[in-house]
């Protein structure tokens, strides 16, 4: 037998998501809408032969690639392409591993051992990851790869998701040799595409405007982007999308590599002097060297990439499931999230329990189902100079301590959550005060603040337990059934006390790894609570955190017009289930706009779905239509949490003036469009707003939210076919002057039922 007939037997499949090609030494993971194919070149490295479209299995592709670096004519600088690729052997592009020797040399030259393929897919250890709930619904292959001269054994791993256009990657470095080594550069994953036509789509921006969506054409040379701020940070998202420059939302090719990961990363693209590009995505190399001993092992995180030929949206869709139903995990997963009300922009530090309790009374009776409350309930915390690390009530304005708020907020019929910033020390408190030698620094150098805090060094394992051990007593003292786990500010003079001189390169990826250890071991203790995770809004919103907290703050703007763009951005990757998004009061807090308040909704119904404000001050008008709000959501929100998103009309494309997108639900038979214009234009053309992902031949009864008494209504709220809604669409022109009055930032919800 040989070994792909041997393999088909162990699998007891027919076709094999993974085909092992004995003579063409190839393997193939396949499903229906992708392959992705690798092969042992002569010289014993790992080619990489084609990574997009599904090509037919059974058969040899081996002619894809080129013989091997060696093999060959002997030039330097041929663009074969690598699975992962080292440096020192004339491949003088971007490399995936760069390891330091004994001697202080760092060439390797990777040479296939053997591989291994199992159903499902393996945990990787100390790091979050994708994964399977069953064998059938992945496959997974271990490629080991082995460096002779320095004993550097690597593997290789690769899962296929059955579904989904996906493959995930990560590599283990183990020293197989006698000698110390030092891992300078471990890449989660690199790829080699044949030409250079791609535009690099990177989600950036800063605090309060994360997540824009910003395109530039690749030129020769490297083109990155980074964070070194030990999260991943406002600035960028972890990820790296390629498309060609003709690719719509809709139609054309498009590749996506996301790192699970919350720290530093770097997401770079190369083109080299053929024309070829590398894209590489992992932890930064930048401050990055791991010691590895004899018999030591280093695991990268995880990259999880994905191809489309259907545009934009088909990468959306394959990330929004799998990170929605095989990333995120726990009791909350599936569950329909909360409609929350948190008194941060309420109140500030400035409340106490009745000021509480009168804001999720008003709350409750406009049908919200939980209360959170936000910074400054402990230590002697009225303004963010102290207190941070003192996890204790403060009874000044907490009399009856969380436990008494929580259950007078239980009593109300609502739920209660709690802030928390674990991870943070201000100078000003009893923990600095007992362990300053605990907050991340220098010895003999001053500490930048930031926020007037510093971070905790969560490298080390005490720290750490100390953590677990304050948080769960604070948790286990009230009935408390939501956190929302802050961190506000980034790590300056990285190092440890308790790593040695060779070990300092080390620091910032144990912080995250002890980072994980925390949250795994919290969410774990408490698997009933709701986790949100948030850092000054989405200064590490990533798939890393994802895996712990099913939902996090997108942005601590919550103006609904900024919110356009940056839930848009997100949504490139993130499903809505993600993106906590609010309805605060005007004028906005972070910039001033007033926006109508069905408008604010209409934004933020595309999320996890809350209010950020003092209830107590709405109007009786205001009042009534938070109700109807609270009531639409709560009907809609199994669509918006867990149909499929589409976006329609970009916020970053022309002017940006108009923004457009929808909610299906998986059967087509329910969808919620939303549709949103900034700025009035008197006199405005034709408008007609073309719909995705419908049934053709379904009939949908339409309504307005908000209900209006004009034409926009009289000529949308028909019974029309989803044909004609996709070829035709909404009409957003019916009377030029009645549209032009809807004045500044309008907001029309459109609700599509099937008959
Ligand atoms: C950060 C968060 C806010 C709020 C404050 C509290 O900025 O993003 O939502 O919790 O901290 O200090």
């Amino acid at each position: 037998m040989d070994d792909r007939a041997l393999d088909r037997d162990v699998e007891g499949l027919l076709t094999m998501p993974i085909e092992w090609d004995a003579s063409a030494r190839q393997l193939h993971l396949r499903n229906d809408q992708v392959s992705y194919l690798i092969r042992v070149l002569e010289d014993g490295s790992i080619g990489q032969l084609h990574f997009g479209a599904p090509l037919a299995d059974g058969r040899s592709y081996r002619h894809l690639g080129r013989a091997g670096f060696q093999g060959f004519t002997n030039r330097l600088d041929d663009p074969i392409a690598l699975e992962y690729p080292t440096a020192g052997g004339g491949d003088f592009r971007m490399p995936a591993l760069v390891v330091e020797q004994a001697d202080g040399s760092s060439s390797l030259r990777l040479e296939y051992a053997s591989h291994r393929i199992f159903p499902g897919k393996a945990s990787i250890d100390g790091l979050p990851s994708t994964y399977a709930e069953s064998a059938g619904e992945a496959t997974s292959v271990e490629i080991e790869l082995v460096d002779r001269p320095s004993g550097v054994q690597v593997a290789l791993s690769y899962t296929i998701f059955r579904d989904a256009p996906i493959v995930a990657r990560h590599v283990r470095i183990r020293n197989g040799g006698s000698a110390r080594l030092r891992v300078t550069t471990a890449m989660s994953a690199s790829l080699d595409l044949p030409d250079d036509a791609w535009t690099l789509v990177q989600l950036s921006g800063a605090w309060a405007r994360e997540r824009h969506v910003t395109d530039r054409r690749l030129a020769p040379g490297r083109q990155s982007t980074a964070s070194l701020r030990g999260a991943s940070g406002h600035e960028h998202d972890p990820s790296l999308i390629l498309r060609r420059p003709t690719t719509t939302e809709t139609s054309g090719e498009a590749y996506g590599l996301s790192l699970v990961y919350s720290g530093n990363f770097l997401a770079e693209a190369e083109v080299g002097l053929y024309g070829t590009t590398r894209a590489r995505l992992g932890i930064n190399p930048e401050g990055f060297a791991w010691t590895l001993e004899p018999g030591a092992d280093f695991n990268t995180p995880e990259a999880v990439l994905a191809w489309s030929n259907d545009g934009l949206d088909g990468l959306s869709a394959a990330y929004h499931g799998l990170y929605r139903e095989r990333l995120a995990r726990g009791s909350w997963r599936d569950r329909p999230r909360p409609v929350l009300i948190n008194n941060w922009e309420g109140t500030y530090f400035a409340f106490d329990e009745q000021k509480l309790v009168d804001i999720a009374t008003v709350a409750r009776d406009l049908g919200i189902e939980l209360f959170v409350l936000d910074d400054g309930w402990f230590g002697a915390r009225d303004d963010d100079t102290s207190s941070l690390g003192d996890w204790v009530v403060d009874r000044r304005k907490l009399p009856n301590g969380i436990d008494g708020l929580g259950r007078r907020i239980e009593d109300l019929g609502m739920r209660f959550g709690l802030w928390i910033e674990p991870e943070m020390v201000s100078e000003k408190s009893q923990l600095f005060a007992a362990h300053p030698d605990w907050a991340i620094g220098v010895a003999g150098r001053p500490r930048t603040e930031s926020r007037q805090q510093l971070v905790l060094d969560l490298s080390r394992p005490e720290i750490v337990d100390h953590l677990f051990t304050v948080i769960s007593e604070v948790l286990a003292s009230a009935p408390i059934s939501y956190v929302k786990w802050d961190m506000n500010r980034n790590i300056t003079e990285p190092a440890s006390l308790a790593l040695p001189a060779e070990r300092q390169g080390e620091f910032f990826h144990r912080y995250i790894l002890g980072l994980y250890d925390l949250y795994g071991r919290l969410t774990g203790a408490f698997p009933e609570i709701l986790f949100e995770s948030c850092a000054g809004g989405g200064g590490r919103f990533d798939p890393g955190m994802l895996a712990y907290a099913p939902q996090a703050w997108t942005s601590d703007d919550t103006d609904a017009i900024e919110r356009l763009r940056i839930q848009w951005g997100a949504s490139l990757l993130y499903p809505t289930s993600s993106m906590g998004a609010h309805v605060s009061a005007v004028p906005n807090h972070q910039t001033g706009r007033r926006t109508p308040i069905a408008t604010r909704a209409a934004v933020a119904f595309f999320g996890v779905f809350g209010y950020e404000l003092d209830a107590t001050s709405l109007s009786g008008a205001e009042r009534a239509e938070v109700a109807d709000q609270v009531a639409f959501y709560k009907d809609h929100r199994e669509l918006v949490q867990r149909g499929r998103f589409v976006r329609l009309r970009s916020p970053f494309e022309g002017d940006g003036n108009e923004t457009a997108w929808m909610s299906v639900s998986d059967d087509r038979r329910q969808a919620v469009v939303g549709f949103y214009q900034t700025l009035t234009r008197p006199n405005p053309g034709v408008n007609r707003l073309r719909l995705r992902e419908l049934d053709p031949s379904a009939r949908y009864r339409i309504t307005l939210w908000p209900a209006r008494a004009d034409t926009v209504e009289r000529d949308n709220a028909l019974v029309r076919g989803g044909d004609e809604l996709t070829e035709v669409g909404l009409f957003l022109d019916v009377d030029r002057h009645e549209v032009a009055n809807h004045g500044d930032y309008w907001a029309q919800l459109f609700i599509l039922r099937a008959e």
